[in-house]
């Protein structure tokens, strides 16, 4: 294992998935400056660019308490809108990325209250309470390569997501 997961592996065993929730902006803001820029990370020769998704996902590694995958983006390439079932620190490891964020006006209708482009090494934790819902676009013209930590087995949970939304508040 790469030394930079094994330690974040290390701390992260210290704790139950209580605990972990509770505590995993901190545990992260330790490791992810590391893992960031650490150029052994990824052998991109290994990645496979799946031809009609915009964004391929790679398991890098998965326990029971929590997993690590890659994703990478094609130019213009974006999520659906949505929030998580798990803990969720994602970090930018190549090109740029913007994250809007969205409050619930109701059941199924959200609005967009922020945009954030985040550059190479800048990493943002969100919570499983159903309120951190964000969409991710590559909104350059080159590949972008994005770190996700989740608190979920993924291969037993393909998915983190825990609601998408298509309904869009316009402000104003
Ligand atoms: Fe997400």
């Amino acid at each position: 294992m790469n030394t930079n997961i094994k330690a974040l592996a290390q701390d992260l065993s210290n704790y139950d998935n209580l605990l972990l929730t509770f505590n995993i902006g901190e545990v992260m803001r330790n490791h992810l400056p590391n893992i960031l820029n650490d150029k052994n990370l990824l052998d991109k020769s290994k990645f496979d660019y799946e031809k009609n998704n915009p964004y391929t996902k790679h398991i890098l590694y998965s326990c029971d308490n929590w997993s690590l995958q890659a994703l990478i983006w094609k130019p213009k390439a974006s999520t659906p809108i949505h929030n998580h079932k798990c803990w969720c620190t994602v970090g930018v490891y190549q090109g740029e990325l913007f994250e809007e964020r969205f409050k619930r006006l109701n059941n199924n209708t959200v609005q967009c209250y922020k945009t954030v482009k985040h550059k190479k090494g800048v990493f943002a934790t969100l919570m499983p309470d159903g309120n951190d819902i964000h969409r991710l676009i590559n909104n350059s013209n080159e590949i972008a390569i994005t770190l996700h930590f989740y608190g979920i087995n993924a291969f037993k949970q393909p998915s983190s997501i825990l609601n998408e939304f298509s309904d869009i508040e316009k402000i104003g």
